[in-house]
């Protein structure tokens, strides 16, 4: 399976570019039809995917202690993911098994999960432990009634959880590498809905091909007109947004150049997740679609990796800058299009050779859905 770069073939590839003012650009012309932007009842398969496909969850910088657990709702399902006294990492449907209260919400550390509506108490392993007046479910055996389990694996930095089980599905971590090390901090989590479908919100995070007229003020003048990296490995991609100061690497010899710094990476983990790598801070954003034109944002900072000491205020006002400026014109853009979906403009929406990490992310989402039948 392809890999993506190291970072040193990174650096030659961005500075060959550099020399001859081209960029990588991609084999097809993808159209998509706007249709499938607007149908209920494609969503619906869409979420089906999600649910059978493994996706990132939260960073396992979020689970760091024994009892850690984050609880949300994951492609329409509320989840309690958390981790033991043996450091293993579990993920349970979010229901209590007397009568199906949730159990837990947000994010903190427990002892054990005790269900607020009548007390039925779950270790965190998910095995019930305790039922007040137990006299009254005779036949009840608590071994039957622990929480219901969802598959969870934690790789590369992540907790990937798999809702549902499918035949033939690639384990996603295969084709990818250490996106989050041990010695990154986590600054902050946060959650967002917006007015906007989430392959729309997607898509916008996937090609360079905007930078300049996007984002004149913000990201364009450290960065380039259309100069990007784009790079599949399974069904994943990456992208990579160079920084003019990266030309310094050129009186650099090849074995010693450091890309850190001098490039955004985005990472596409199919099919609803990101992680970006920026100059001071890294972001895991997972899309929750909540109807067609709904989308919830789940977000967490760290900090870069070899960050040290001084890493956290670096990554905070590096975030705060990021989110202020280039994030919100982003924004601006994505609510246009989605206003605009149901104008009757467009029949299909034709995403060029630039723009192969979207081209790249339809066609596995069409085979996926075509797996259904
Ligand atoms: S619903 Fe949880 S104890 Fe009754
Ligand atoms: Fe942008």
């Amino acid at each position: 399976m392809t890999k993506f770069l190291d970072d040193r073939a990174v650096a030659e590839r961005v500075l060959q570019h550099i020399r001859q003012h081209s960029t990588d650009v991609g084999e097809e012309i993808w159209r998509e039809p706007v249709a499938n932007y607007r149908s209920a009842a494609r969503l619906t398969r869409e979420l089906a995917v999600l649910r059978r496909t493994p996706t990132p969850f939260c960073p396992s910088a979020a689970l760091p202690d024994a009892g850690s657990y984050v609880a949300r709702e994951a492609a329409g399902t509320p989840l309690l993911v958390v981790r033991g006294e043996d450091r293993r990492v579990r993920a349970f449907r979010n229901a209590c098994r007397h009568r199906g209260t949730e159990l837990a919400s947000g994010a903190g550390c427990a002892k054990a999960f005790v269900c607020p509506y009548h007390g039925w108490t779950y270790r965190l392993d998910g095995r019930l432990q305790h039922i007040p007046h137990a006299a009254g479910f005779p036949g009840v055996d608590p071994k039957e009634h622990g929480l219901t389990a969802v598959a969870a694996e934690e790789q590369h930095g992540l907790v990937f959880v798999t809702q549902a089980t499918a035949a033939d599905e690639p384990a996603p971590w295969a084709s990818l590498p250490e996106l989050i090390a041990p010695d990154q901090q986590l600054l902050n989590s946060g959650a967002a809905e917006l007015e906007v479908n989430w392959k729309i919100y997607l898509e916008g995070f996937l090609e360079g091909y905007h930078i300049r007229s996007t984002h004149p003020q913000s990201f364009y003048p450290y960065g380039y007109d259309n100069l990007t990296l784009v790079e599949h490995s399974g069904r994943h991609s990456r992208v990579t947004f160079p920084f003019r100061r990266i030309e310094k690497l050129a009186d650099v010899p090849p074995a010693e150049r450091r890309v850190d710094g001098l490039l955004t990476y985005v990472y596409h983990l199919f099919p609803n997740a990101l992680v970006t790598v920026l100059s001071h801070h890294t972001n895991l954003v997972v899309l929750e679609p909540l109807s067609l034109t709904r989308t919830r944002l789940v977000t967490y900072a760290l900090t870069n990796r070899g960050g040290g000491a001084q890493s956290a205020e670096t990554a905070k006002r590096d975030a705060a800058f990021v989110n202020n400026t280039g994030a919100a014109e982003d924004l601006a853009i994505v609510l246009a299009i989605q206003r605009s979906l149901g104008s009757g403009a467009n029949e299909v929406f034709t995403f060029g050779a630039f723009e192969a990490a979207i081209a790249h992310f339809h066609g596995n989402l069409h085979r996926a859905l075509a797996e259904d039948g």
